[in-house]
């Protein structure tokens, strides 16, 4: 089977994509013994900043292994070209990263795709046949990534660029963590709106981050939940608001794997979360 294709995408910043890609992935490769590919696609790369040290990242550079090796062969030195080959594009497994494995074999693993700052050459660009080539190049990569993996997903940027219409173009499935205000869930809106413009009709899965544990069901929510067409994609199980969650500038790895107060119940919780998305892109 050809693996879904899972971008987390909110129209709106801050709002959980880079958690969710992190934490529920983490532990969803490993509550459903799955490989999967994160590929970071936001220039500023906060979630390979969260899992990886600088030196770890300054290496990969060199190496040339970081998310532009998606669009294009490299070295690229020109800033406002794209660079054209024959080649095929290296594989998913060539370049990235592993960040976990399981048991003695590789079937059960996560590995990343790190980011980089250098992404934001295509917004740059305004050569349409230039930026063909680097969506034909990403397009050959993902299905090359498909076939390798069980799942890939893409952690987007909240703009409207190149890159994301790329990501989109390749996505079987969109997962839209909302905050419970108003801009969040107007971000959601944005989003389809986006599909609608794209000609793409993903499925749409939304997931309601930053609620208090035991608190009550906001208003908002209550809404959200009612809407006619945004409803049905709200997952029951929500991320809670938690300190193991927000970003410490302290730590480089995975924050559930710190332990402490709450983490067990927190590692649960995103658990009934991994399930959830994975019964929808992998069906029952
Ligand atoms: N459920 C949560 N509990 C605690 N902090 C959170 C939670 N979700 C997001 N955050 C924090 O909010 C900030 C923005 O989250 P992030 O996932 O980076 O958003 P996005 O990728 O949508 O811009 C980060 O500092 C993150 O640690
Ligand atoms: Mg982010």
């Amino acid at each position: 089977m050809v693996a879904p294709v899972v971008s987390i995408l909110n129209m709106k910043g801050g709002v959980g994509k880079t958690t969710a890609s992190a934490h529920v992935m983490r532990v969803l490769y490993h509550q459903m013994r799955k490989k999967v590919l994160l590929i970071d696609l936001d220039a500023q790369f906060n979630l390979t900043q969260s899992v990886q040290t600088q030196s770890q990242y300054d290496q990969v550079v060199d190496d040339g292994h970081t998310v532009m090796s998606c669009f294009e062969p490299l070295p690229s030195d020109d800033f406002f070209q794209v660079k054209q080959s024959d080649q095929p594009p290296p594989l998913a497994s060539e370049i990235s990263t592993r960040l976990r494995k399981f048991g003695d074999g590789l079937e059960v693993r996560l590995d990343l795709v790190p980011g980089s700052f250098e992404l934001v050459k295509y917004s740059m660009i305004d050569h349409a046949g230039q930026l063909k080539n680097a969506s034909k190049y990403f397009k050959r990569f993902i299905s090359q990534a498909r076939a390798e993996y069980d799942l890939v997903v893409l952690d987007c940027n909240p703009s409207s660029s190149f890159v994301t219409k790329c990501a989109l173009e390749n996505s079987t499935d969109v997962l839209s963590p909302v905050k419970l205000d108003k801009f969040s869930v107007l971000g959601v809106g944005l989003v389809d709106q986006l599909f609608t413009h794209l000609g793409l009709s993903p499925t749409h899965m939304i997931l309601v981050n930053g609620v208090q544990r035991n608190g009550p069901i906001s208003p908002v929510e209550i809404e959200l939940r009612a809407h006619k067409k945004f409803g049905p994609k709200v997952l029951v199980n929500r991320l809670v608001q938690s300190k193991i969650l927000s970003a410490d500038p302290s730590y480089t790895g995975f924050a559930t794997d710190k332990g402490g107060p709450y983490s067990n119940v927190l590692r649960q919780e995103i658990g009934k979360i991994a399930r959830e998305i994975s019964e929808r892109v992998w069906g029952a």
